[in-house]
């Protein structure tokens, strides 16, 4: 991490910023419990626990006034008809904002909040979104044959709350229906009073 100004590069054709603090990778099995299809979660990976996606961090202190940022990749795939996503997570403090810009591929991001409001984003190249405040996030890559490739950027304190979304997932899945991305509801998902 450096004390003073820095620039850095992300660039063609793999993104990887020309410097980094952290590398981290999802594999399958870090995925348990997320897919609807538990089948073929299963038999995938007892083929092989392919990796998911991949964060390159740059390192700062995680306070108030810091911007974390930072490059991640979802790669191309499926469990069952779902395409391969990210955890997904709240911010631990919930009023906290990211941005994500999109430089390569196609996807979504999908959010909600506690109360049960949901939001559906397209992600294409050039692309900025704004995922305000108390939104739930995950990004999901729908092409079957390139890289989600996005540059994101939050607050230094925001901290990441996984825990709510792993004991149900989200309000929303996006799964492939006769060769293209659909939205549909998630039949896990219960509304927040009914927990
Ligand atoms: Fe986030």
């Amino acid at each position: 991490m450096k004390d003073g100004p820095y620039s850095f590069e992300i660039k063609k054709p793999n993104y990887i910023p020309s410097q980094y603090d952290n590398h981290i990778t999802r594999h399958l099995s870090n995925m348990a419990g997320q897919y609807l299809d538990q089948d073929d979660f299963e038999n995938q990976l007892a083929e092989g626990d392919n990796l998911l996606y991949e964060v390159y961090e740059l390192k700062r202190p995680e306070v108030a006034g810091e911007i974390l940022h930072g490059i991640s990749i979802v790669h191309p795939g499926k469990v069952g008809q779902e395409y391969y996503m990210t955890k997904g997570h709240y911010h631990t403090v919930l009023a906290t904002a990211e941005i994500y810009y999109t430089l390569q591929g196609q996807g979504y991001m999908v959010m909600e909040t506690p109360e049960g409001d949901w939001s559906v984003e397209s992600l294409s190249p050039g692309s900025v979104l704004y995922v305000p405040p108390r939104w739930a996030h995950r990004s999901v890559n729908i092409d079957p044959t390139q890289d989600l490739v996005m540059f994101f950027a939050y607050p230094g304190d925001a901290g990441h709350n996984y825990a709510s979304i792993e004991t149900q997932g989200f309000r929303k899945l996006v799964v492939e229906v006769d060769g293209s991305a659909a939205v549909v509801d998630n039949p896990r998902w219960a509304p927040p009073e009914s927990r």
